[in-house]
């Protein structure tokens, strides 16, 4: 397959308008302006483009979704708080290939009647705010934002926006409240974004992976984007992978590739110790062993082996790692980002930490894993949004694969995989 998001990323100055320009960008933006909205957002609907943030949901009818005009404002918020543990794509793709995002931004602010657009960047990533912020401004140099956009009538300003290094940011509505300048904690929905978002205005809120790939949707059609993976997860997409892997990165593929294919490009797994377990996407996701490695990466093909897609953030872990000792790094994750709204997400992620620092330490009791068992179970469904359930997700999906490792660290079978000592500092 010929890449499409990452196709620019190896040229010189790949960042820059200039390079932009003399690779096609911008000339998806000169034709959708040539059309009526409404047949951009019927165009991405047809091209199956579905959500990169992790959930998958179809584009084209989210943006449908946004009530008719009232002649208040409506916007676009593009969601690059990249947070999922092991996910690293999106600030790859502001870094190489920042005008990719804006022109898909301008597109699809055009497409929904949008007159401004806020990209809300992980403040981590400052790298990345400068890059963007820069990109903007030459945009905007050249005649692609603010009034009367090439002649057509259509205004349009953006705006870029730290976060101040919250993963729960990164969840569309908690993301809405930060912008509006409030501590950023997840609303209940419905009413979503679409209908009720930024200063309760009707909103589309998509990742950045998501609206970099509109403009090329836009230049070669929606049979040519369908062209690509699967019927139901059509298109293409960035891959993570990271972790024991020879070459870990960010590798480009249709959508419904395999991990084993991937690994291939990857070359394969570190000095050659095999693989024994792996996140589709991300930590948020149940882990799978190697019987899954030729799952097709597609959100149904995922979903039907009894994980999610997520983020397509693939981390590799050879035989070498105690799966004991990952669940405890990410539950010691969870809860240091858990928010703190609602009690079975604030309380629970404390528990299972506690518990699991007893169990990698070798003081853990067979009881204890009955707890945490029920613990993770009482999380999941009953927390006030993703993250419960994404907090709960290592520890029932460990357990279904690997309990037997739980098991013998308890009963002294196996050896603590941390002393006390270092827990202190966790
Ligand atoms: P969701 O399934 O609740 O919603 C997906 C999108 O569809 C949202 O934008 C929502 O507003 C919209 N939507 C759903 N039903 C709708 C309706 N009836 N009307 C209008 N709009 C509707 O999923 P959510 O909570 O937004 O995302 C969860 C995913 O995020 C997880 O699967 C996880 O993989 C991913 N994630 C990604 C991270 C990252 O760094 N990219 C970090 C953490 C989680
Ligand atoms: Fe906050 Fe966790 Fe509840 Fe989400 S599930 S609202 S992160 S406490």
């Amino acid at each position: 397959m010929t890449p499409v998001l990452t196709r620019r990323w190896a040229a010189p100055r790949s960042w820059s308008i200039e390079s932009y320009e003399s690779l096609g960008g911008y000339a998806a933006l000169r034709s959708a302006l040539t059309v009526a909205p409404g047949r951009i957002t019927e165009l991405v609907k047809q091209s199956g483009l579905r959500g990169r943030g992790g959930a998958g949901f179809p584009t084209g009818l989210k943006w449908s979704f946004l009530p008719p005009a009232d002649g208040g404002p409506r916007y676009l918020v593009i969601n690059a708080d990249e947070g999922e543990p092991g996910t690293c794509k999106d600030i790859p793709t502001m870094m190489a290939d920042p005008h990719s995002l804006i022109e898909g931004a301008i597109i699809t602010c055009y497409a929904i009647g949008s007159s401004f657009c806020a990209i809300y960047i992980r403040g981590e990533a400052v790298h990345c705010l400068r890059r963007v912020t820069h990109a903007v401004a030459q945009a905007r140099a050249a005649g692609y934002l603010g009034s009367d956009i090439l002649g057509s009538g259509f205004d349009l300003e953006i705006v870029v926006h730290a976060g101040a290094g919250a993963y729960i940011c990164g969840e569309e509505t908690a993301l809405l409240d930060s912008l509006e300048g409030r501590r950023g904690q997840p609303r209940l929905k419905p009413p979503f974004p679409a209908v009720a978002g930024l200063y309760a205005r009707p909103t589309v809120v998509n990742n950045v992976e998501t609206i970099a790939s509109v403009p090329a949707i836009v230049s070669g059609g929606s049979d040519w984007y369908r062209s690509m993976g699967t019927e139901k997860s059509p298109g293409s997409k960035i891959y993570s992978l990271s972790g024991h892997v020879t070459r870990p990165g960010q590798y480009e593929a249709p959508m419904g590739t395999t991990l084993r294919q991937l690994l291939v490009a990857a070359g394969g797994m570190l000095g050659g110790i095999p693989l024994k377990f792996f996140t589709p996407g991300g930590s948020s996701t149940p882990i799978f062993t190697p019987a899954q490695l030729d799952v097709p990466l597609s959100f149904d093909d995922v979903a039907a082996a009894g994980s999610m897609l997520g983020t397509t953030a693939l981390m590799c872990f050879n035989e070498t790692v105690s799966v004991p000792w990952a669940v405890w790094k990410w539950l010691e994750f969870y809860k240091h980002e858990s928010c703190g709204k609602c009690t079975p997400c604030r309380e629970g992620t404390g528990w299972l930490v506690q518990i699991l620092r007893r169990v990698v330490s070798g003081h853990g009791t067979l009881e204890d894993l009955d707890t945490m068992a029920d613990a993770a179970s009482n999380i999941a469904g009953r927390s006030f949004c993703a993250l419960g359930d994404a907090a709960a997700t290592p520890i029932l999906s460990s357990f279904k694969h690997f309990r037997h490792e739980f098991e013998d660290l308890v009963t002294g079978r196996t050896a603590p995989v941390v002393q006390v000592a270092q827990l202190a500092g966790a």
